[in-house]
């Protein structure tokens, strides 16, 4: 397909809510010295895609937006060793931008699909499956045996962690806003299931733990779970905080992990765990084993054509989506 000369993209001038988000015409850009270009052909919508634009992660703006898609490289810049016109590739890492027909990124940024996964499927994992990765398999080691708690089960994030948390040996004790999601997280990975919004979760989690309390508590809801999180832990347990969907949790008092049984608390972040091309191909690889082998299903729990991409972002901020979130451009 020849490639046009101006294609579909989303800009924004202000932070704020998704009405500052703007479906624009723009050239296609050239890839520079060690950049591809890619024509997208589906973009991953991610929370912190949210927090970007409301200015919680402020961007210098104008801006695009975006950090996941998968797609064909369509030119390649000068010095390009890793792919080449007509591979299928996907990215995470990049700086923002992947909101769009097409998408310049470092080759650095990016990684090959295997031919045996659908783009739609690596558009849908790449951001948060690798996120899975580390946090199942480095920011905290989930071992046989271990009790875990995850909060936000019926996620992008949590469906791809549950599994693979479970296939490691882990007992997953998934908290949901609802029934459907309920439902949904036992299907995917989730052991036991907390209604966090109606039930007190370290009293279901001591319940179910017969007292023991959990090994990790993995929290990417943030403010509103933060307490629940470490009182959830068994002695010298570890909480994985990973996301603020409901706002960042305040300040601490460090005391308060010596009065807990001499608690964790670690606040990583993707980027810091794919921070080498050797990283990023690590992470991938293994992402895509799961994928492979079963261990984890991809679950599309919603598909926005990019020109909704206002409704989409209401969707996922207003808790009404479960899984992965796509954008078709
Ligand atoms: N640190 C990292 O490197 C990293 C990387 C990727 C993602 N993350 C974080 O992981 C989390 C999940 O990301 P995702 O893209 O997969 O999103 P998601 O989990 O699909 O969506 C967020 C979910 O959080 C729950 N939630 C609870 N309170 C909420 C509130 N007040 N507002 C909005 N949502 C609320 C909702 O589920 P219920 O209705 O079931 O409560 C909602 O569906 C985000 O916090 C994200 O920032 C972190």
């Amino acid at each position: 397909m020849p490639l046009p000369s101006t294609m579909q993209s989303v800009r924004f001038d202000t932070h704020g809510g998704p009405e500052v988000l703007q479906l624009v015409e723009t050239p296609v850009p050239s890839p520079g010295p060690g950049e591809i270009l890619i024509r997208s052909a589906a973009v991953g919508l991610n929370f912190i895609d949210i927090y970007q634009r409301t200015g919680l992660y402020p961007l210098p703006l104008p801006s695009g937006l975006g950090k996941e898609a998968a797609g064909v490289v369509e030119a390649v810049g000068d010095g390009v060793v890793r792919f080449e016109v007509g591979d299928r590739i996907a990215t995470a890492t990049a700086p923002v931008g992947a909101y769009g027909q097409f998408h310049v990124l470092p080759e650095t940024a990016a990684v090959r699909v295997p031919d045996d996964i659908s783009l739609e499927t690596a558009a849908a994992v790449m951001l948060k499956g690798m996120t899975a990765e580390f946090l199942v398999r480095r920011a905290f080691h989930v071992k046989q045996g271990d009790e875990i708690l995850l909060h936000a089960a019926a996620g992008g994030v949590g469906l791809i962690l549950a599994q693979w948390a479970r296939s490691l040996g882990a007992t997953v004790i998934g908290t949901v806003g609802s029934e459907a999601k309920a439902e949904l997280a036992r299907a995917h990975g989730s052991n036991h299931v907390i209604l966090y919004d109606r039930e007190d979760v370290a009293t279901r989690v001591k319940e179910i733990t017969d007292g023991r309390g959990v090994a990790a508590a993995y929290d990417s809801v943030g403010a509103a779970t933060f307490e629940s999180s470490l009182a959830s832990l068994k002695r010298r347990g570890t909480l994985i905080l990973f996301g603020n969907a409901s706002g960042p949790v305040p300040p601490f008092d460090p005391l308060r992990l010596s009065r807990g049984g001499s608690l964790y608390v670690t606040r990583p972040t993707l980027f810091d765990y794919v921070a080498t091309v050797e990283e990023l191909d690590a992470s991938a690889t293994a992402l895509f084993d799961v994928i492979r082998n079963g261990a984890v299903k991809v679950e599309i729990g919603q598909t926005f054509p990019l020109a909704n991409v206002r409704e989409a972002h209401e969707a996922l901020a207003g808790r009404k989506t479960t899984g992965s979130t796509l954008l078709i451009p």
